[in-house]
């Protein structure tokens, strides 16, 4: 499939950026990875720093889709991790994809974007509820969204922002997890996480901004409306918890 778009990853070497790279190998897309530390199983892929500007352009060359997930995944050092991979990495990618002339942007935010309205509700959120964002690692995702909505409005590009749900990334999280009743709710398995990736990039061309959010199906009660990603991009979870845990080396017993 040499003439499928090309389409690039970053943070390909994290959790979720190996889920998704995973998925759209097996639907055939031509995948590039660009992650500051090698990305395993991925030949067309690129160690750089979201920082460095000319890598970045580089890794968006003659690339049609740009999923943006590096990023420090957690509240963080302002100043030392947040400002430079969280802030300064979205600039460097969202100029760079719009010069190059990407078509779409499909973003990586959090649902700790909105964080307080999931404890005071009304539930379930839905994209367009105002952000309550818990800290300023959501308040910089506050402001990728923001810079989607942009490159959507002034430059007419297809955006589309995910508040992810929680995909455990160590044995550690799964255990938290599994100690909280809530979590299962916002619980989203590798699988979910990369069927979700696959069919942001297969969304209809005319798609133009979307906040959404991707979850694995909840065990009590939707957090989160899954609704309007099914109606648009077609996504439809297919995990409960604890399913897809199996992947980690040593799952719950
Ligand atoms: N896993 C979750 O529960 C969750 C929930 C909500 C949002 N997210 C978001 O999803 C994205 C991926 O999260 P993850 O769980 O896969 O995290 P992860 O830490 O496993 O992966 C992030 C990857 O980004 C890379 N990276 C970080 N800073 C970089 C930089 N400056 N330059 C180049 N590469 C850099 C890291 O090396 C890593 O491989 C992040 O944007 C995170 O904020 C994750």
């Amino acid at each position: 499939m040499s003439e499928a778009p090309i389409v690039l990853v970053t943070g390909s070497a994290g959790r979720i950026g190996r889920a998704a790279t995973a998925e759209l190998q097996a639907r055939g897309y031509r995948v590039r990875g660009f992650d500051c530390v090698p990305t395993p199983d991925l030949k067309d892929s690129m160690v750089g720093n979201l920082t460095d500007e000319e890598a970045v352009r580089r890794a968006v060359e003659g690339v049609h889709t740009v999923i943006h997930l590096a990023a420090t995944p957690d509240d963080d050092d302002f100043l030392t991790q947040l400002l430079p991979n969280n802030l300064l990495g979205v600039y460097h990618v969202l100029e760079s994809a719009r010069l190059a002339g990407a078509r779409r942007l499909i973003l990586a935010s959090s649902g700790q974007v909105v964080w307080w309205q999931r404890q005071r509700g009304p539930l379930p959120i839905k994209g367009d509820d105002p952000p309550t964002p818990r800290g300023w690692y959501a308040v910089a995702k506050v402001f990728l969204e923001a810079a989607g909505r942009m490159c959507a409005d002034s430059h007419g590009m297809s955006v589309i922002a995910v508040r992810l749900g929680w995909c455990p990334r160590s044995r550690e999280h799964v255990e938290e997890l599994a100690a909280l009743d809530w979590a299962k709710d916002v619980y989203l398995s590798p699988g979910d996480a990369g069927r979700f990736f696959a069919c942001a990039v297969e969304a209809p061309a005319e798609t133009r901004f979307d906040v959404v959010y991707a979850t694995s199906l909840p065990v009590r009660r939707a957090m989160y409306d899954l609704d309007t990603a099914k109606q648009l991009l077609g996504f439809e979870p297919r995990d409960r918890w604890p399913q897809g845990v199996e992947e980690y080396s040593a799952p719950p017993t």
